[in-house]
């Protein structure tokens, strides 16, 4: 047998210190730059979600691979696990895209973006609710995909791709909305696109009342009395839909508001302080960075009232070169509230970087408080002490 000499030992301590084997590497975040993991490998959980279950947070996001393919689902969707939220261990993939049959809905090199998972302790079911689009067919389908598991890192079972809430109309629907959809507007396909080109006279609304209403960016959100809301772009991404889930969470309750029409809003959060609803999202320019926008809202069916880009800082106008996917609730922790943002790499998407950054509530006497975001390159949770 080959003898390990003492300096080859220490060459292996060093390598093990350099992948990131060595627990607690973490104390803080570092918005921006490479986030490895408990392996050494940058993590790979683009437009992510994070699920808090018995003590442990799970984060689910894209798994992208590198250049532009990594645009399509190759893989499916990853998953990390974490106690302090500085340092995740590679729980890998939680659900996973088909690579034995083209035509399964999820067969590799469709989209899966923005994979949300909630927890039904009715059923003891974690629920995953994504954005899906077919392979080879851009951004038409505008479905959101389901899938189910038993165990918060997986493996989740597919279950379906809806355009929610078919037949019935929001609860704020208008008069000008309950009419016969043109016939040209129900053969059109459109593709989502990255800029606002379709005019809300267009009566998509009409439209998905027929198919079903179109849904591509989204987020999950269970309020304190454990009901849950989907949150999706619709209408072309023109107007945003708050839908109620059934109790179980597996399907629309028909319950649902359109808001911010016609804003052309994306990238939905959506979280609760002190009684209010709270909303950050961004506008439409597709891989590209804008300005965030935010709001609040006494009831989550509204009215919402629009707060401007709570953001502060260097590119502060496009949300410090990235885009909203989650605000994360601090355990432990009471008006601590956790933005994370995606810098977007789509030259190589394996590449894209987290902004994760703290939420500052501004005090008020009464009301809602009002929210801002700074710019910080290196933090930690003692921020909301
Ligand atoms: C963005 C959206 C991403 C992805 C991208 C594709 O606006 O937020 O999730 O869909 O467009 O261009």
């Amino acid at each position: 047998m080959k003898r390990i000499s003492r300096r080859s030992v220490g060459w292996m301590l060093c390598w093990a210190l350099a992948a990131g084997s060595a627990a607690g590497r973490y104390s803080s975040f570092e918005p921006g730059q490479i986030w490895k993991d408990n392996n050494g490998v940058h993590i790979n959980a683009h437009g992510g979600g994070i699920l808090f279950h018995e003590g442990v947070y799970y984060w689910f996001g894209e798994h992208k691979i590198a250049g532009r393919a990594g645009n399509l689902a190759h893989v499916g969707v990853h998953c990390y696990r974490s106690k302090d939220l500085y340092n995740w261990t590679d729980e890998g993939i939680a659900l996973s895209v088909v690579t034995d049959d083209p035509n399964h809905p999820l067969t590799a090199g469709c989209i899966i973006e923005r994979p949300k998972v909630i927890y039904n302790p009715k059923t003891r079911q974690f629920v995953m609710w994504f954005h899906h689009e077919l392979k080879g067919r851009g951004y038409t389908a505008a479905m959101s995909g389901l899938a189910v598991g038993t165990r918060p890192r997986g493996p989740y079972q597919y279950v379906r791709s809806v355009r929610p809430n078919q037949g019935v109309w929001p609860m704020n629907v208008q008069e000008s909305h309950q009419k016969p959809v043109d016939r040209k507007v129900m053969e059109t396909h459109y593709s989502g696109g990255s800029l606002p080109r379709h005019p809300d006279v267009l009566n998509l609304l009409g439209k998905g009342y027929v198919t079903g209403q179109m849904a591509r960016d989204m987020t999950l959100f269970v309020d304190d009395d454990g009901t849950a809301y989907h949150i999706y772009a619709s209408e072309d991404n023109s107007t945003l839909h708050i839908a109620e889930l059934t109790e179980d969470y597996t399907d629309h309750s028909g319950r649902f508001v359109r808001v911010f029409a016609a804003r052309w809003m994306e990238a939905p959060t959506l979280f609760k302080h002190k009684g209010f609803y709270y909303f950050i999202g961004s506008g439409c320019t597709g891989w590209a960075p804008n300005a965030a926008r935010s709001a609040v809202a006494e009831s989550i069916w509204g009215p919402w009232m629009e707060l401007g880009n709570p953001c502060e800082g260097p590119d502060a106008e496009l949300t410090f070169r990235a885009q909203s996917t989650y605000v994360l609730p601090v355990q432990g922790r009471k008006g601590a509230f956790l933005f994370m943002a995606d810098r977007w790499n789509p030259e190589n998407a394996i590449d894209g970087r987290y902004i994760w950054l703290p939420i500052e509530f501004i005090p008020a006497a009464d009301g809602y408080e009002p929210i801002r975001i700074r710019w910080r390159d290196q933090w930690d949770l003692g921020v909301f002490d």
